[in-house]
Order: structure tokens, then sequence, then C-alpha cells
């Protein structure tokens, strides 16, 4: 089998922890006789700054004729000040919208061997098992209309929170969906009791559920979910949510796992399947090798399960992080307070590429008797 891969390393820690899921997919591949073909190109601040614009259209084409792409980060404090429109985020935004996929899945795990490094108590955090489903192409990130007018004291700026009941239909299902392959619960969460975008996810999201009888529905207020989420982040199996919710309650369930270091996301529902860890560029760590690659790695293994249907293949390499946490090892983000030892970006991403050999050669071995 033969998958084109595009890789948009983009910014800060971007390149650092994207290196180490490439290596992780070319061990995968060398072990089970696939080909993938890498293509990288730039997005974000280095496209800004080498091509001119945060998406150049040879990225976009590259893009959009791949198999699935591969995102590490984008951002750089130097265009923090760039209007919306022109920073390397949008970027971001304008190939999530090219791809077209509206569902982005962030899993969120607290392994028990790095469970203290989360600042919540292990028996808050133990056993969490998240998925969280941000719908990612709504909302405030793409409503119209929006901008800045008038000048200083009498500037106005506006963002409009706009959702139809097709967009909230079809991530609604791939959470039911979600579901019901996992524990059977969908927690939507909305603020229903302020917005009239809310009452449409609401009603919509009761709608859809009709369809689904064997999945428990719940619905919490977000402000009321952010507060659950650290109380008692074992009540949820999968959360529903529109897009800025998602964004915020995602980087807050990095707080359970210990690490936004370790959280990885996949966007599915579009022409092509885009997979990025959920963490930033980090620019007050990039450049040291020490930045976390469990994200972008754990990305990698969903592009294996969603885009190429090699499910064995990406809980092998799930398994492997979790082998290589087991075994002691760590970079800095998660060292705190679990003893093993603490490597570079580049060693953790070495350590996993031999835990998936040896699960392989496992595997091979049960199979031979
Ligand atoms: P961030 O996620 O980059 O960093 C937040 C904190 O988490 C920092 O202290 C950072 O060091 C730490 N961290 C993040 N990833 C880590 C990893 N893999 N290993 C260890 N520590 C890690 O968020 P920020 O600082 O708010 O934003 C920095 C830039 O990144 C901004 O320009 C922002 O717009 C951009 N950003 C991009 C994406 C993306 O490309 N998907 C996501 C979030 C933020
Ligand atoms: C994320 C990021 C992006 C978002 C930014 C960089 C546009 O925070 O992927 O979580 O808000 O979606
Ligand atoms: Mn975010």
């Amino acid at each position: 089998m033969r998958f084109k891969i595009t890789t948009l390393p983009g910014d800060g820690i971007g390149p650092e922890v994207t290196a180490e899921a490439l290596r992780v997919l070319q061990t995968v591949s060398g072990i089970h006789g696939l080909r993938f073909d890498f293509e990288e190109h730039a997005i974000g601040g280095i496209a800004i700054k080498n091509h001119g614009a945060p998406l150049p259209r040879t990225t976009l084409d590259a893009c959009l004729s791949s198999d699935a792409v591969l995102l590490g980060a984008v951002g750089a404090p130097e265009h923090d000040r760039l209007p919306p429109n022109r920073r390397p985020e949008a970027g971001l935004l304008m190939i999530r919208s090219a791809l077209g996929g509206y569902a982005n899945l962030r899993p969120a795990i607290s392994y028990s061997s790095i469970a203290a490094c989360s600042p919540l108590r292990n028996e808050i955090t133990c056993g969490t098992d998240i998925l969280i489903v941000r719908e990612l192409l709504g909302g405030l990130y793409f409503g119209e209309p929006r901008g800045i007018s008038g000048t200083n004291e009498n500037a106005v700026a506006s963002n409009t929170m706009r959702y139809s009941v097709a967009e909230i239909e079809r991530v609604a299902k791939v959470a039911f969906e979600a579901a019901r392959k996992r524990r059977g619960k969908v927690t939507s969460v909305d603020k229903a009791n302020v917005l009239e975008t809310s009452q449409l996810w609401r009603q919509t999201v009761i709608r859809v559920s009709q369809n689904y009888p064997d999945v428990t529905l719940e619905h919490l207020y977000v402000d009321a979910c952010a507060m659950h989420l650290m109380a008692n982040p074992r009540r949820f199996d999968v959360l529903l949510t529109e897009n800025l919710f998602g964004d915020i309650l995602s980087d807050e369930a990095a707080v359970i796992t210990g690490s936004l270091g370790m959280l990885a996301s996949a966007t599915i529902g579009g022409a092509v399947g885009l997979y990025e860890p959920v963490h930033g560029s980090a620019p007050d760590i990039a450049g040291k090798n020490i930045a976390n690659p469990c994200g972008a790695i754990a990305s990698a293994a969903m592009m294996l399960r969603h885009s190429f249907n090699l499910e064995q293949e990406a809980a092998d390499v799930e398994l492997a992080i979790e082998h290589v946490l087991e075994a002691g090892y760590r970079t800095p983000d998660i060292a705190e307070g679990t003893g093993g030892y603490v490597v570079k970006t580049a060693e953790m991403g070495e350590r996993i590429c031999e835990a998936v050999t040896e699960i392989a050669d496992m595997r091979h071995a049960y199979h031979a008797v």
C-alpha cells in the first residue's frame, strides 16, 4: 500500500515534533511493507517569511492532492501584531477550511506512569479517557460579518458566532458514532442559557440523539463543564462541543494528562484528513530539543487509523508511547514528580520507534508459535 503524506512542520517546536512523528511513520512503514511518500511544505510564519503568505498555493495544492496531512504548529511572536487574516494562524484556518474536515477529535487520556506530573490528584485523574469532538469549521472562527471599524478610541470590533442545523448535525453524528464504540455517553457542551447558536445546537443534538437510543446524552453549560473537567474528569466519555469551546476545553483537558504536549488530534469528515498535535509552536521552548513529541506521534497514529484504515498499526504506536512512558522516559514537561529519566525530543522519538518494533516483533513471534 502506498500513501502520499504532506508534512507541514510550521513554526517553533513544530519541526522538532513533526520530525519524530515522521520517524515513527517510517518505522511503521518499514515493518509492515507500506510505502509512505512524504512531501514537506511551508505553512504559518515560515511561509510568510519565505513565500509572503501563511498558506502558499504550492502548499495548498500539495495538501489537496495527498492522502493525509501532518501538521506541526504555527505561530511566532514576530507576527503577533499582524491583523488576523495575515497571521500564521490564518494559514492553519485556511488549510482546515480547504481540506473540509469539520470534526476535530482530541483524545485526552491519563497514563498512570506520568499521573504524578498533573497538578490534579491521582485519584481524580486516574483512568480518565475522554474524546473531545470539537466542531472545527464554524462558530466565531469563520462567522461573517467580522472585523474592526473606526479607529483609536472609536474602534469597534465584532465577530459572529453562527451555526446552521446541517453543521451541527454532521459533527453530532461523529460524536454519537464514536460513543457507540466507546462507553456509550455523549456530553454536549453549550451556552444555551444565553446564546441562540447554543439553543439551536442543543435542539439539533437532541434530535440527532434519537437515532442513537443506545447512547446516553447529557448537556452541560460550558462554564460548568470547565469545572467538572477538573473536579471529576472520569464522568466524561465523548465531549461534543462547538469550535471555540472545544479549543479552550481541550487545553484544559491537557492538565488531566499532565502536559499539553501529550494531546493529539485528527480532523475528519473532509476530502483529506488533517493530523496535528493540540499544542502550539511553544516559542518559550523552541529550538532546544526538549519539546514533547508524544502529541505529534499520537496524531500520526490517528492518521494511520482514520485516513489509512490501519487500526492495528495505529494501536501499536499508541501502545508504544505507553510502553516508553512506563519504561521511565520523559521529556521535561512530564518529568516532575514521576521519577524516570529526562530525555530530549529526538531520544523520545527513537525510544518510541524501538517500542513499535518490539511490539510488532512480539506479535510476529506469537503468531509463529
Ligand atoms: P502553546 O501550546 O504553544 O504553549 C503553551 C505552553 O505549553 C507553553 O509553556 C509551552 O512551552 C507548553 N508546550 C506546548 N507544547 C508543548 C510540548 N510539545 N512539549 C512541552 N511543552 C509544550 O500555546 P501559546 O504559548 O499560547 O501559543 C504559542 C503560539 O502557538 C501562538 O502563536 C499561537 O497562536 C500558536 N498556536 C498554534 C497552534 C497550532 O498550530 N495548532 C495551537 C495553539 C497555539
Ligand atoms: C488549536 C489552536 C488553533 C485554534 C489556533 C492556532 C488557530 O489553538 O488548534 O487548538 O484556535 O483552533
Ligand atoms: Mn488551541
